[in-house]
């Protein structure tokens, strides 16, 4: 079994949508999804509505998420752990007990644009990257996350 985690701050918005998307393109006999955030903010609860209606909107039902907290033990549970962005990846990373742990923590959009650095903008609070956005970027940095996995 191989285990990846996808992990944001909140995970209601980014992390449910990357947790939704690439389950949804792998065979769950062989691959265990699941997203966390770094905070404690929103810890049982649904995505965020707009997370909700854009996965609906792609044929994608992410309503059986809760939310939940990263803990220590997640570096254990999982082979490959993909943060949003730079912050996420510091809070993550801090909490690594060595190098092993820290080596499984990725910026996830480096797996579609390697080396760049780029980040999944956060839309909770609306902006310039709406929702769509977001789910384009993911989407495309999970086909990428699959055709590695498959080879
Ligand atoms: P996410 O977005 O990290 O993509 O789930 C956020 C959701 C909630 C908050 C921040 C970001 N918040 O501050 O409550």
């Amino acid at each position: 079994m191989i285990r990846i985690l996808m992990v944001c701050l909140g995970n209601i918005c980014r992390s449910p949508l990357t947790h939704g998307i690439l389950e949804s393109k792998l065979d769950t006999e062989y691959f265990i999804v699941d997203s966390a955030g770094t905070s404690k903010y929103h810890i049982g609860s649904l995505p965020d509505k707009r997370s909700i209606a854009v996965a609906k909107k792609n044929n994608l039902d992410i309503t059986n998420q809760r939310g939940r907290q990263f803990v220590v033990e997640d570096f254990e549970m999982y082979n490959y752990i993909y943060v949003m962005d730079k912050s996420n990846f510091e809070n993550i990373t801090k909490m690594a007990r060595n190098v092993e742990d820290i080596a499984k923590v990725k910026l996830i959009l480096n797996e579609s644009y390697p080396s760049k650095n780029l980040e999944v903008p956060d839309p909770y609070y609306g902006g310039d990257f709406g929702f769509d956005t977001v789910y384009k970027m993911l989407e495309e940095a999970c086909n990428t996350i699959v055709n590695k996995l498959k080879q």
